[in-house]
């Protein structure tokens, strides 16, 4: 179904009941280790490519860094004692590449091996469900000053050979291990608009780092396959555009943003293609292909990770049109739309067939305070609310889906726009790395405990 077809307005009647979860449902919350980890310059790690950019004037809106985050290489024990009090049965983190494998190449780092060794098995003690991602964005700074980073075709390889150290070392304790996270972002937002690391601005190179990373997901998946049975995947970014005005240009135009982002990933890992309207648009942009790339990129995968956060509003008018917002904006301007997570999920499993899919992320940013031990934080849980509604309209109507990851478990450094947005269940003070659940987290808690009485009952 084109998703246009699917714009309809978000019911303002979503129930106050909990929607029915199956009991297998996996109830998670989702990291990711540069903005979390800290340690930058401990245990043998080496420098990412976000180290070197926070270090770049005005990249960072509050000019901080990662040095420290939430210092959770040393406070992870706490932190899985936190998942624990919320009932979480899954936990989604990422491996840093440059705590693994300092240089991109070459020598591994056993104590970056070690630490990851300590929280898998603390979470598997805590009963809680390891679900990792390779790479989440902190590319090791060696690769970029050595071959370019994504850039070069020689990363795919590279990439391949840390996955398969990874699933050798670890794959016998994770419930899942998925490739990249959000390589649009990777691709567009790091080489297009240089808007994160490496802050490049060329489209050609954009479109070149997401050929890269889409076969050297391929390639990964066929080595970690070699090493390890645990369930492998990828985690990809939606954001549904949707036209301003129902007018054949802005219905156009919508269509050319989704395959920008959404069809230019999920068709090469599901179909085996690029989008060929994609590729008559990007012209002389478009990658550069070798024989058999497609058919490597497109392996058999045992999950699907969905990140959603709002949709996107197309208008080709001038000025344009903005998004009406009926259930309003967050703290990152992003519109609270759930209606869109639920078409979004439907119509995926329409058009790709793909294997369960995952709520990887999804969640928002608010302007929290902390004020007497407590923080107020109810648009959150409105938000989790209506989306949780969403996630079960969408298996009603047939999506397959198989657990939800909250972003984010803690409060933790948002790229470019430093610490200034929260995202957490979790308040962290970065003045003493105190951590206080918010009302949001509280209900968290209740929610799961309640699904898990009922699927029990
Ligand atoms: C996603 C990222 C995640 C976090 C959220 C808010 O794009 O995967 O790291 O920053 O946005």
């Amino acid at each position: 179904m084109p998703f246009h077809t699917m714009h309809a307005p978000n019911p303002p009647d979503t129930p106050d009941t909990d929607p029915l979860f199956p009991a297998h449902f996996q109830w998670g919350a989702a990291t990711a280790a540069q903005q979390i980890e800290g340690a930058a310059r401990e245990g043998g790690r080496g420098p990412s490519i976000w180290d070197a950019f926070c270090a770049e004037p005005g990249r960072i809106k509050d000019g901080s860094n990662v040095d420290v985050a939430c210092d959770h290489y040393h406070r992870y024990a706490e932190d899985v004692r936190h998942m624990q009090w919320l009932g979480l049965g899954a936990y989604r983190f990422s491996f840093s590449w440059p705590r693994l494998q300092p240089e991109g190449r070459g020598a591994w780092n056993e104590a970056g091996f070690a630490f990851y060794d300590r929280l898998i098995d603390t979470l598997l003690a805590a009963g809680i469900q390891p679900h990792a991602t390779l790479y989440h964005w902190d590319l090791p700074l060696a690769l970029y000053a050595g071959i370019g980073g994504w850039r070069s075709r020689d990363s795919v390889a590279l990439f391949a050979d840390y996955a398969a150290e990874v699933a050798r070392r670890f794959g016998d304790r994770l419930a899942s291990i998925a490739t990249h996270n959000e390589p649009w972002c990777t691709a567009t937002l790091g080489h297009e608009t240089g808007q994160f690391a490496p802050g490049h601005r060329s489209r050609a190179e954009a479109m070149q780092v997401s050929h890269h990373l889409l076969l050297s997901h391929g390639a990964a998946i066929q080595a970690m396959r070699v090493e390890t049975a645990a369930p492998l995947g990828i985690v990809l970014n939606h954001t549904p555009p949707y036209p301003a005005e129902a007018v054949e240009a802005d219905r156009r135009a919508a269509r050319l943003a989704d395959g920008l982002s959404t069809r230019w990933y999920m068709d090469p890992v599901f179909l085996g293609s690029y989008p060929a309207d994609v590729l008559a648009h990007l012209g002389a942009d478009a990658p550069q292909l070798q024989g058999g790339d497609l058919a490597r990129i497109r392996q058999p995968l045992d999950f699907l990770g969905v990140n959603f956060y709002t949709r996107g509003f197309v208008s080709t008018r001038s000025p344009a049109l903005p998004a009406p917002g009926v259930l309003g904006f967050n703290d990152m301007g992003w519109e609270t739309y759930p209606d869109a997570l639920t078409a979004l999920l439907v119509r995926l499993s329409r058009e790709y067939m793909p294997p369960p899919m995952y709520i990887t992320e999804n969640g928002m940013a608010h302007a929290d305070a902390l004020v007497q031990g407590r923080v107020a934080d109810a648009p959150r849980i409105d938000y989790l609310r209506r989306h949780l509604h969403a996630v079960a309209r969408a298996m009603a109507l047939g999506a397959e889906v198989a657990g939800y990851f909250y972003w984010s478990l803690l409060d933790n450094f948002e790229w470019d726009s430093g610490y200034a947005k929260r995202f957490g269940l979790f308040h962290v003070d970065y003045a003493n790395q105190q951590r206080t659940p918010k009302d949001s987290a509280h209900w968290y808690r209740d929610f799961i405990a309640r699904q898990r009485q009922r699927a029990r009952g």
